[in-house]
């Protein structure tokens, strides 16, 4: 496929990193700028975390929840150039914010069969789109081959703070003590898991954004993929 910078596969951005980092908004605009779809995939687990509350199965439990996998079609779709993710033909976008699913969301994902049937998917995905995706594991398991692997990271208390502004602006209640005890220990789970850890790549670049407002973290990225796109 011709993507206008002379390269003949899509171009792959990978960027990881912890809850809160920004990883989504900045991916988002990255991608807006690129011309680039933005793929959200901590959203799939999200939405097996989801399955997994709605069938009562215990979302660590991972013989119940690796069962309930053939049960059950796992899409994404594009609207209007963003993401939407389907569960058994329901958009369910709208369903899996909540710190109920997100905390199941890191549970489901620390299985390793969850992981094994959401590959597929993300790798079809970048090998058709230029594409910027986020997540925990996308530069060392999903795209090990991605043109660019960025680590995104801030302080827990910086990623706290903008996590519980996100719930306020988006009408939610929230209890900043209680977003970052969640934050940290997401932090845990997600790093020390056996498969997929969250962990930088080799040959990821490391952009820590604390104490950043959104702009200059954002112009900080463009600089780092001009510079490895030309
Ligand atoms: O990015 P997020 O907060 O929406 O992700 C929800 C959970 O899914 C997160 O706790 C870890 C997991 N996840 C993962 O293990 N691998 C990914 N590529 C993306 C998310």
């Amino acid at each position: 496929m011709a993507n206008g910078l002379g390269y003949s596969k899509p171009v792959n951005i990978a960027i990881d990193g912890p809850a809160g980092a920004g990883k989504s908004t900045l991916s988002k605009m990255l991608a807006a700028r690129l011309g680039y779809i933005y793929a959200d995939t901590g959203a799939l687990y999200r939405a097996i975390g989801l399955f997994a509350l709605r069938n009562g199965i215990d979302p660590s439990d991972a013989d119940g929840v690796s069962a309930l996998l053939c049960k059950t079609v796992i899409e994404i779709k594009f609207k209007d150039g963003s993401q939407h993710v389907y569960q058994s033909g329901e958009d369910v976008n709208a369903l899996i914010r909540s710190p109920e699913v997100s905390m199941a969301a890191s549970q489901v994902s620390a299985i390793p069969k969850v992981r094994a049937f959401l590959l597929g998917l993300q790798k079809d995905l970048a090998a058709k789109n230029n594409v910027v995706m986020d997540g925990r594991d996308i530069g060392t398991v999903v795209l090990p081959d991605a043109k660019i692997k960025i680590f995104l990271t801030a302080s827990p208390e910086d990623r706290a703070r903008r996590r519980y502004d996100e719930m306020i602006a988006r009408g939610d209640t929230a209890d900043y003590n209680k977003v970052l005890d969640d934050i940290k220990k997401r932090d845990a789970a997600d790093s020390g898991r056996e498969t997929a850890p969250l962990k930088p790549a080799e040959d990821s670049i490391l952009v820590d954004t604390s104490g950043f407002e959104l702009d200059k973290s954002l112009e900080l990225l463009i600089s780092i993929v001009k510079e490895h796109l030309t």
